[in-house]
């Protein structure tokens, strides 16, 4: 058995730690070959194929470190591959690459759009596929928990407990803008867990008038600072989606926690300071929780090959490892539920999301 396997998408912690486990179940579990996929798909187009044999040595010391030893990519779309003269559809050349390379079988990971894509790729190549989730963003249907979430909720709470003490120290409201695409489970995660006192996620609409409020009443009761965190693709005042332009023409998620600092500042006259935490949400070595649940869905994408059950994601469901079909998967977005447990918590807590009653004249 030839076993591809690729990391596809942007990266995060815990990529390493799975491209060890499938390694390790394959090759020392039922006697396979295993080649890693450079690139994503780009590897595919390449001839011969860019792809390396992935041996246990080869990926020995690599659970605990950050990025992914196979390269990828968030940019190339195979059906409209940039090229020279606009987009071209490269997609019969990619799924031939499998084929050069004689894969019995591919495992791809990555979130929504990249698992999207492959399982595409897989109906017109002829591909065996088994996907496996992973993204900071966590917003992937059937699974609880992507690779990768961990360790950018942590990342965040850490940079909220550093805020807090400078916060302190200036008398400053100090704004966190976190990434998580059009979800706000970072947001909500690392604002419970270092304690913020206003969070703001697309999920929940806000006004300035309730989010000033909460930071008022913190003043009155002598509290000279106050932490806000902010989810990207949080609207902006009056309900505009918040964009930027990059090189390339890409409209990309950033501006947003400026845009509330300023506002606070405006109305309650606090000194307000910015922090846009961006790409470090991404690098570095994972959680114990992202190297668990990376070799756990390592470990079950390898034996769904070995039982034969492809067009399957494994997926995070009740504190253990299952699959389904990766259609359903992508197909579902899974966005902030508004009455989620973590949500209780947060207002159990005290924590506003803005969308709290003003009472008139406050
Ligand atoms: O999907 C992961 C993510 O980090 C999002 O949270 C963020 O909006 C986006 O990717 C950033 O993408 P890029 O790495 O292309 O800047």
């Amino acid at each position: 058995m030839r076993l591809g396997l690729l990391t596809s998408g942007g990266d995060c912690a815990g990529l390493n730690a799975v491209v060890r486990a499938v390694v390790k179940r394959a090759v020392l579990g039922y006697g396979w070959e295993v080649f890693g996929i450079r690139q994503a798909t780009h590897g595919l187009l390449s001839r011969p194929v860019d792809a390396l044999e992935l041996t246990p040595d080869r990926v020995g010391g690599i659970l605990p470190t950050g990025g992914t030893l196979l390269g990828t990519t968030n940019r190339a779309n195979p059906f409209a591959y940039p090229g020279p003269a606009g987009a071209v559809d490269r997609s019969a050349e990619i799924a031939a690459g499998y084929h050069a390379l004689e894969l019995d079988a591919l495992i791809g990971v990555g979130g929504d759009g990249s698992l999207a894509t492959l399982r595409r790729l897989a109906e017109q190549g002829d591909w065996r596929l088994i996907g496996i989730p992973k993204t900071i963003d966590n917003d992937l249907g059937h699974t609880e928990r992507a690779i990768g979430f961990s360790t950018a909720v942590e990342v965040a709470t850490e940079a909220v407990d550093r805020l807090h003490v400078t916060a302190a120290s200036h008398s400053r409201v100090m704004v966190l803008e976190v990434m998580g695409r059009d979800a706000g489970h970072i947001a909500l995660a690392a604002g419970v867990a270092g304690g913020a006192d206003v969070i703001l996620i697309p999920e929940l609409p806000y006004t300035l008038d309730a989010v000033c409020a909460k930071l008022e009443e913190r003043r009155r009761r002598g509290r000279n600072f106050s932490i806000v965190v902010v989810a990207e693709s949080v609207r902006g005042p009056v309900g505009e989606v918040v964009k930027y332009k990059d090189a390339h023409g890409q409209a990309r998620y950033g501006g947003i926690g400026e845009m509330i600092a300023r506002e606070i500042a405006l109305r309650t006259g606090a000194e307000t300071r910015v922090t846009v935490l961006g790409h470090v949400q991404r690098g570095g070595s994972p959680t114990s929780l992202d190297r668990l649940l990376a070799s756990a869905f390592g470990v079950y994408a390898v034996d769904l090959v070995a039982a034969g059950r492809f067009d399957r994601m494994v997926a995070w469901q009740n504190r253990r490892v299952v699959d389904v079909p990766i259609a359903e998967a992508v197909a579902q977005y899974r966005a902030v539920d508004p009455d989620d447990a973590l949500v209780h918590t947060a207002r159990g807590l005290g924590i506003s999301f803005g969308d709290e009653a003003v009472p008139a004249g406050d």
